[in-house]
């Protein structure tokens, strides 16, 4: 998107004009020029509801201006109780209107957004970003699909504050948007197009374009590294799995290295203990994991913060034939610890126990996992929840500030002795991959702790956040991209804290 800065209200050429409105209105500074310009009545309009100020309600008004054909009020109800969450949801809002209207050229007067809570940046930060994540469209391939997309090519903005902090505020805003948007592509492509493969040929060109260090490692590369665990479940494929790392190292030196690890199963039939009918519906959307970490790196390849950050992907479909592996199959994994298989459905959890050791291998010095592990999360905290674990709770607790910036609820669960008993539990292996339908969340992501040693750790189980089953408030049905902005903005608090 091309940004234009220093336009004034009067003189501003847009298709839309955005302005922020609340119950309060005319105690917006410019409040009395913009109505000199845009209509006497607008008090009236607004005190008479024919203008909604509603968190999320939208009215658009013609004008019989020749400079703007419309200017578009967002609803920021009270603005003084007005929270960044919302602020961020209107403009989702305004992003899906816009995107419906197909509108090309749009002016923001930024000012307009900030409350005594928000500030004029802040506020600049959230509306890009909720207008980018709210215009995302759901590629398709319907052959009768005539209408191009149409996004937002010119956003010319108005403010009475400092222009390039502005810029450089909806700028960052656009990048989160931009990145959440590409994880939510990644997770919509079908199974038979986004293979292993294509996900590492993907993450390859992401690397390129951001010059970071890259390995990707095939089949009998894996095989030579002993990584029996993402082995077995790639065993019953005719595709190939693949393992990517990536490097971020603007340090000198390679310590301090927070880790993204992701799962990456671009399609789980359960295997042999094949999942239902209706179950397996959706599991294209298994490698949400690895697409929310590769959405973050996108932000961290743009904003280039000063920290080391690594991010390791296993990917593989999770197929059958006559070679698959089977319940009561024992695997041996990379970091030697063997495992029976009671459930060949329990796959994620076996891919993270190779991704997980060979991060560590690879100089990780503290550990987020993604993935969309269980059913047992849905259960247990529904679709609007990420579940987490952790060894650490005070990593915990500085990530989940991060969440709580971003808006994406976060939910720590339990993980005991007793668990871990269970998941150590078996006649022939160090471990067993299902111990039980109960509380299975945990053991999910219990059993990826096993892998993990002491090394400060969070599992987040995105089985119920990474993919909407009907539209939300931040975008479509379908991938979320949840936790890119988390993860991302996790990296630039540290960074800021110079830790
Ligand atoms: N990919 C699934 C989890 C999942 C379920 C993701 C629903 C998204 C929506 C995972 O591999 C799986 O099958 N988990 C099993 C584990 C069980 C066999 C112990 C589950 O949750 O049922
Ligand atoms: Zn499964
Ligand atoms: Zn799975």
């Amino acid at each position: 998107m091309q940004f234009m800065k220093n336009q004034q209200l009067a003189t501003i050429e847009a298709e839309v004009l955005i302005v922020g409105v609340s119950e309060h209105q005319e105690n917006l500074s410019g409040w009395s020029d913009f109505k000199e310009i845009y209509g006497p009545n607008l008090d009236e309009w607004i005190k008479n509801l024919d203008i909604s100020t509603a968190v999320k309600g939208l009215t658009k008004l013609p004008t019989t201006l020749k400079n703007v054909k419309r200017v578009l009020y967002v609803g920021l109800g009270q603005r003084k109780t007005l929270t960044p969450d919302d602020l961020r949801a209107a403009f989702a809002a305004t992003g899906k209107e816009l995107a419906k209207s197909r509108v090309k050229t749009v002016g923001l007067w930024v000012d307009s957004l900030a409350t005594d809570e928000i500030s004029v940046t802040d506020a600049a930060i959230l509306a890009m970003e909720g207008l980018v994540m709210g215009s995302f469209q759901v590629e398709n391939y319907k052959t009768t699909n005539n209408q191009a997309d149409v996004t937002i090519e010119e956003m010319k903005f108005i403010s009475a504050h400092d222009q390039e902090s502005i810029l450089a505020s909806l700028e960052v805003g656009e990048i989160y948007g931009n990145a959440v948007n590409s994880a939510r592509d990644l997770i919509n492509l079908p199974g038979n197009v986004l293979t292993a493969t294509a996900l590492a040929n993907y993450a390859e060109e992401l690397a390129t374009k951001y010059d970071f260090e890259i390995e990707v490692l095939d089949k009998a590369q894996l095989e030579e590294l002993g990584m029996g665990a993402i082995l077995a479940v790639n065993k019953g494929s005719k595709e190939e799995p693949r393992l990517i790392t990536i490097k971020y190292n603007p340090k000198e030196d390679w310590e301090d290295v927070v880790t993204f690890v992701g799962k990456g199963v671009t399609f789980d039939t359960g295997g042999y203990s094949i999942k239902s009918k209706s179950g397996i519906v959706g599991m294209k959307g298994d490698m949400g994991g690895a697409a929310s970490v590769l959405g973050a790196m996108q932000i961290i390849g743009e904003l280039r913060p000063n920290h080391n950050v690594m991010a390791v992907i296993g990917s593989t479909d999770n197929m059958i034939d006559g070679n698959a592996f089977k319940p009561d199959d024992v695997i041996t994994t990379y970091s030697g610890k063997t495992v029976e298989i009671l459930n060949t459905d329990a796959e994620g959890r076996l891919v993270l126990a190779d991704a997980v050791a060979y991060a560590k291998q690879q100089g990780a010095t503290s550990i987020i996992d993604l993935a969309t592990l269980t059913g047992g999360v849905i259960t247990a905290l529904g679709f609007d929840k990420t579940g987490a674990l952790t060894n650490n709770q005070s990593f915990y607790n500085e990530f989940h500030e991060a969440t709580e910036e971003t808006g994406e609820f976060t939910w720590l669960m339990p993980l005991t002795e007793n668990d871990k008993k269970r998941i150590r539990k078996s006649d022939v292996a160090d471990l067993n991959n299902s111990p039980g339908g109960d509380g299975h969340m945990i053991f999910g992501g219990g059993f990826v702790g096993e892998f993990v040693g002491e090394t400060p750790w969070i599992h987040l189980d995105i089985a119920g956040t990474s993919d909407a089953n009907a539209p939300h408030d931040l975008g479509p049905k379908g991938g979320t991209g949840v936790m890119v902005r988390s993860l991302a903005t996790y990296i630039m608090r540290i960074t800021a804290q110079n830790k």
